[in-house]
């Protein structure tokens, strides 16, 4: 089974409008042409005209990293996915260990959001994985089980075609520790197993399963070289456009 991996770039809360406009200045002709994967950036949502703008008419897709999922409201410092789509997003990060971390979201926010995304045609990346307390108390599989089965509740196989999932180990992100490529391959057949149940078979082999955590230029290619690993979630290194392009070409 061949599937088209997804480059995406977390810049988390980096960057202003001018310094996006900048990225993609230098970024774009280190990428042009390059059609073996999809290129994804999220960048905060203040930057996502500049970047939609800067992007037009190029290979690489613009993206949220966060989305509320009622439509409008009295809900201060929220965005929904109608205004997403209506700058020109496509893709959606969705339930990253940071916003889980410092931002209470939960399994159970994670699935409306993610109901919401599908219903609104985004490409929504469902991000998953354990800390390190829990790796080290051989309780990896029971968290990703149960982050996989409360986010894809009650959505159909029908519904969840566009569904991407990160699996990103808390302890590698942002710690220059990555998982290596055999560990990361048993956390996404586990996932897969999970979207199968959900899912369906059918949906679950074509389902793209992404490795974050401290993916850079040096670890791309024996990360992307994995059956099991279908693109990279990229953080710290996606700030720079040579090394985010680096990890694109990896
Ligand atoms: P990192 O972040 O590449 O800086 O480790 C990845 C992520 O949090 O998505």
């Amino acid at each position: 089974m061949s599937r088209k991996k997804l480059m995406a770039a977390n810049w988390k809360m980096f960057k202003t409008p001018d310094q996006a406009r900048e990225f993609f200045r230098d970024f774009l002709p280190l990428v042009a042409g390059h059609d073996r994967d999809e290129i994804a950036v999220c960048p905060p949502f203040v930057c996502l005209p500049a970047a939609v703008e800067a992007a037009k008419g190029s290979n690489v897709a613009i993206g949220g990293q966060d989305m509320f999922w009622e439509q409008e409201g009295a809900f201060t410092g929220e965005v929904s996915t109608g205004m997403l789509l209506a700058v020109g997003c496509t893709h959606v990060i969705i339930g990253h260990s940071e916003r889980r971390q410092y931002f209470g979201e939960s399994d159970d926010t994670v699935n409306l959001k993610l109901k919401a995304a599908l219903a609104a045609g985004l490409t929504p990346i469902v991000c998953v994985g354990e800390v390190l307390e829990e790796r080290e108390a051989n309780l990896t599989e029971d968290v990703l089980r149960r982050q996989c089965l409360r986010a894809f509740h009650a959505i159909s196989g029908k519904k969840a075609t566009k569904l991407v999932v990160a699996y990103e180990p808390v302890w590698a992100i942002g710690t220059g520790k990555t998982a290596t490529p055999q560990l990361a391959s048993e956390a996404h057949a586990l996932i897969r197993g999970e979207a199968a149940k959900a899912f369906g078979q059918e949906l679950a082999d074509k389902l793209r399963i992404l490795y974050g955590g401290s993916v850079k230029p040096e670890n791309a290619k024996a990360l992307m070289a994995e059956e099991e690993i279908d693109g990279a979630l990229v953080g710290g290194a996606s700030l720079d456009p040579r090394s985010f392009a680096a990890i694109v070409k990896y």
